[in-house]
């Protein structure tokens, strides 16, 4: 990947805390993603990473104590989610609930709406969706499925990569930890994001994972190690081999 891409994430010294917690949870996190990376972020449990993804769209579970982070050269410390959405920022399993009544395709209607400002018919929709469920080897009946409603894990998966094709961010924060990812589930968000990326190089994605296999199988630009709320080893696929072999411990010493 060529340095000299255009930045579009830099995120410096960020502090955050839940809003309903005491202490700091992110403390003094920085990371500067350019156009077309790939960044993978690696971490024990509670390092905080789900909290990096929640606050990176702002949810409202979520305070920023300081530092800054910047989007397309603007700083969007005080922007919503709904605009970040909107700017172009998608994070996976943003809508775990399940809607009953809403279809698949519904949602994806709505929230291609509200992304980009066009409505699609649902005839138009539904052509687009069903090329990339062919892409991403999906059963085409799934798309009038309630959302969510009785998910398998592979099929949130599947949805969660349909959601990041169509809906064409230019970040996509994938927080694949909490989601107990069957082999068959990995490859699914493996290949899902071979494909969207082939399809748009420029998109830029932050991949947040304890599987080294799905990093063999994506092949991030950077792999990020966090600890107790900020980035202490930055590499390739060096440090994800490392961990396999030696796990956290060796990291945590490197936390000044
Ligand atoms: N809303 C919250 N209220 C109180 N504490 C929280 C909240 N969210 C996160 N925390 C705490 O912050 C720490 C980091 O949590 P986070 O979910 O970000 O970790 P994680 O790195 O994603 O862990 P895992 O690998 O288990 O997914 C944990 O100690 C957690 O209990
Ligand atoms: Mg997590």
């Amino acid at each position: 990947m060529s340095t000299t891409a255009p930045e579009l994430l830099r995120v410096h010294e960020l502090h955050a805390k839940a809003v309903e917690g005491d202490n700091d949870i992110l403390r003094g996190f920085s990371l500067t993603v350019r156009e077309g990376e790939v960044h993978a972020i690696m971490g024990p449990n509670g390092s905080g990473k789900s909290t990096l993804a929640n606050t990176l769209l702002a949810s409202p579970a979520y305070e920023v104590t300081s530092g800054t982070v910047v989007y397309k050269g603007d700083d969007i410390s005080d922007v919503s989610t709904t605009e970040r959405a909107k700017r172009g920022i998608f994070l996976g399993f943003q809508y775990p609930q399940e809607i009953s009544g809403v279809s698949v395709l519904q949602f994806l209607r709505q929230a291609l709406s509200a992304r980009k400002g066009i409505d699609l018919s649902i005839l138009e929709l539904r052509l687009a969706a069903m090329d990339w469920m062919k892409r991403l080897g999906m059963d085409s009946k799934f798309v009038d499925r309630h959302l969510n409603q009785g998910f398998s894990g592979g099929e949130k998966k599947r949805n969660e990569i349909m959601q990041m094709a169509m809906l064409e961010p230019d970040l996509a924060i994938l927080d694949e930890t909490d989601s107990g990812l069957d082999i068959d589930a990995l490859r699914i968000v493996a290949k899902g994001i071979r494909e969207v990326r082939a399809a748009r190089p420029q998109l830029s994605i932050v991949l947040i994972t304890h599987y080294q296999r799905l990093l063999d199988e994506v092949k991030p630009d950077f792999v990020h190690v966090l600890v107790d709320g900020r980035i202490v080893a930055t590499g390739g696929m060096e440090l994800a081999e490392r961990l396999e072999k030696s796990g956290y411990d060796s990291f945590r010493s490197e936390r000044v």
